[in-house]
């Protein structure tokens, strides 16, 4: 059975701080079915994603207490894979569906970050990473820097190619009235933030954030019908060893590389198909690895031409990359972000991405990942 998006909602990524996890969650839910104009009662299962809750606030089996705020008795299920943990929900979900004859789901993701001390979500987040690497009291930030540096050296660059992916996302971020951060950066102001985990500044990382996003997936034929619906035409995950020391090479990550291929001869597409693609920029560095892994540039151009702008709005290149503002200003709740990423491929492929929508575009891409790279989630959707 083929699997189509029927619909999407995110609340406001920021600090929200009068907002609880499951207030989130909540609010997501009834936004996206109040737009799709479907009850609860015709949802059969629900896909959940959300990685702290566990580590941060002791909040655990989030099935039964979504259950109990809507007063349902369908299968709930939770997944968890650091950051890519959205995209893992969603690939799932359209399993479920694609295998079951009509079938509609909800997808839910969702995270609450900002209401704990920074060492303590810097803590929580290092969860994701290896033994070793927590021991050596490594952070994200720490982690990334690392690859950053490696590419720096080996492909001749500075902290500018970095840093234009910041002033790139951010000028899409304006554009967005749910993301964390909508102001303008320029290259200067990005370049002298303060100091994170050399050579990345403040403004090379995505921030702290609160959020949650959802879709609705069907292959019911009278639900497509009567709504606007967006087909799935892959979503493939790879996996990786989660400690950098195992990885043969630190300019790439190879779970991006594998599951882009994978989704890529699922789709029966090339790379040059794709019009716009929500990729993962937990880190100004990480979208440089994005867009080779992604086989859209090839190794070691990513630098040159993220500092000519190439994939920015305003440009009207042939592929536009974030327009959502990415993780960098559209802000990253890790849990709702795989979702959100599709969300804003369903949003531009319906035509509905107003003062950020992309013409004429056929196939989008969303690319989440985990960790550092130990697992990678590719979605393809098309028109
Ligand atoms: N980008 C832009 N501005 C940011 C920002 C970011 N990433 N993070 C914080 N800010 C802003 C805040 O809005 C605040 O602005 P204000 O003074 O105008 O209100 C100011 O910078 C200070 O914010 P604060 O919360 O004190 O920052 P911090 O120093 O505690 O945290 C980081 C900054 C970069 C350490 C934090 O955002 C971080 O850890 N990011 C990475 C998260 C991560 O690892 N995710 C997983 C990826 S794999």
């Amino acid at each position: 059975m083929s699997a189509h998006i029927i619909g999407y909602h995110t609340t406001q990524f920021g600090e929200l701080w009068e907002k609880s996890l499951f207030d989130l969650v909540e609010e997501t839910i009834t936004g996206v079915l109040k737009s799709t104009h479907i009850d609860i009662s015709e949802i059969d299962a629900i896909f959940f994603s959300n990685m702290l809750g566990g580590v941060l606030e002791n909040n655990l089996h989030a099935g039964a207490k979504i259950a109990d705020i809507f007063g349902l008795h369908i299968p709930i299920f939770r997944s968890e894979a650091a950051c890519a943990s959205g995209g893992v929900a969603f690939h799932l979900a359209h399993e479920y569906v694609k295998n079951q004859k009509g079938k509609t789901v909800l997808v839910v993701g969702a995270e609450k970050m900002t209401d704990v001390q920074p060492e303590i979500i810097t803590q929580g987040l290092m969860s994701a990473a290896s033994g070793e690497e927590q021991e050596c009291g490594l952070t994200f930030p720490g982690l990334y820097a690392l690859m950053a540096r490696v590419y720096m050296q080996q492909f001749g660059y500075d902290r500018k190619h970095l840093a234009s992916v910041a002033v790139k996302n951010h000028a899409h971020g304006v554009l967005n009235p749910t993301a964390h951060f909508r102001r303008a950066i320029t290259l200067d102001q990005a370049l002298r933030s303060s100091t994170i985990a050399e050579p990345l500044g403040l403004l090379d990382c995505s921030p702290v954030s609160d959020g949650a996003s959802s879709v609705i997936i069907t292959s019911d034929p009278s639900r497509l019908k009567k709504r606007k619906n967006i087909p799935i035409l892959s979503s493939q995950i790879a996996t990786d060893s989660i400690s950098l020391l195992q990885r043969k090479s630190l300019v790439e990550l190879k779970a991006t590389q594998i599951a882009a291929q994978k989704a890529y001869a699922d789709a029966h597409i090339k790379p040059s198909d794709i019009s716009i693609a929500e990729v993962h920029d937990c880190f100004t560095i990480a979208e440089l690895f994005a867009m080779e892994d992604l086989g859209f540039w090839k190794k070691g151009e990513a630098g040159a031409r993220a500092l000519q702008y190439e994939t920015l709005l305003t440009n009207k290149g042939p592929l536009i990359v974030n327009t959502s503002g990415g993780l960098k200003a559209s802000g990253h709740p890790v849990g709702a972000t795989g979702i959100k990423q599709i969300g804003e491929l369903f949003l531009q492929l319906t035509g509905k991405a107003e003062k950020r929508q992309v013409k004429n575009i056929k196939y989008g891409l969303a690319h989440n990942v985990g960790g550092s790279g130990g697992t990678a989630v590719v979605t393809i959707l098309g028109v």
